[in-house]
């Protein structure tokens, strides 16, 4: 069995995905741990609650610097110990500690078409306000690696969708999610628990 942990920051429908990919055996050999976030009011905690999963809430805001917190947050993953960290809309730049320990373990969804829009300053939608700006007619989504850059690390599984005429960035990010996201991050964790992608263990 696989034992993951999931992070994230917001609405959760990344995590929503994965847990409804495990309950219908289309993610297999995993079992969801911990649903950690740095954001009390994430709507994904109560997701996890709701299908009886620990939920843990560690924000930067309660402590007094950023190593203190990134201390306290790799104290905290470490407790569960995890063969695989899934960075599910998850917005707090990985502690570079985290990423030796957890090198080739850890695993983000990006919403777009990487190394476009990505990086520094590209999360949620201003990934797709930037690919509207851009005039793309292709975008999609990416999951990677993480390594101790931005988006930076190996690509195991990338899917494309099409810009269409009219397209706001809320209708983009929707599409993008349906066509793509809740697909290939699902897809992934299970290639990784069945030995279908090198990584880590
Ligand atoms: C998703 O679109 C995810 O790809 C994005 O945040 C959203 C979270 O939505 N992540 C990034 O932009 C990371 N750079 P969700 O909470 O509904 O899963």
């Amino acid at each position: 069995m696989l034992r993951v942990g999931v992070m994230v920051s917001g609405g959760g429908t990344n995590l929503q995905a994965i847990l409804d990919a495990v309950d219908s055996g289309r993610i297999t050999n995993t079992e969801i741990r911990v649903v950690i976030s740095n954001n009390p009011g994430a709507y994904a905690l109560e997701r996890a609650k709701n299908h009886g999963i620990e939920a843990v809430c560690i924000s930067p805001k309660e402590y007094e610097s950023r190593e203190a917190f990134n201390k306290a947050f790799l104290a905290k993953v470490d407790e569960y110990q995890l063969d695989l960290i899934v960075l599910a809309g998850f917005l707090v730049k990985i502690p570079e500690e985290m990423t030796r320990r957890y090198e080739g373990r850890i695993i983000n969804i990006h919403p777009s078409l990487i190394p476009s829009f990505c990086g520094v300053g590209y999360y949620g939608l201003k990934v797709h306000e930037a690919a509207l700006e851009r005039g793309v007619k292709v975008t999609g989504a990416t999951v990677h690696f993480v390594d101790s850059g931005m988006d930076t690390g190996p690509i195991i599984l990338q899917k494309a969708v099409e810009v269409r005429e009219g397209d706001t960035p809320k209708i983009l990010q929707q599409r993008v999610m349906e066509q793509a996201e809740w697909i290939i991050l699902p897809q992934a964790i299970h290639m990784i628990a069945n030995g279908q992608v090198k990584y880590n263990k």
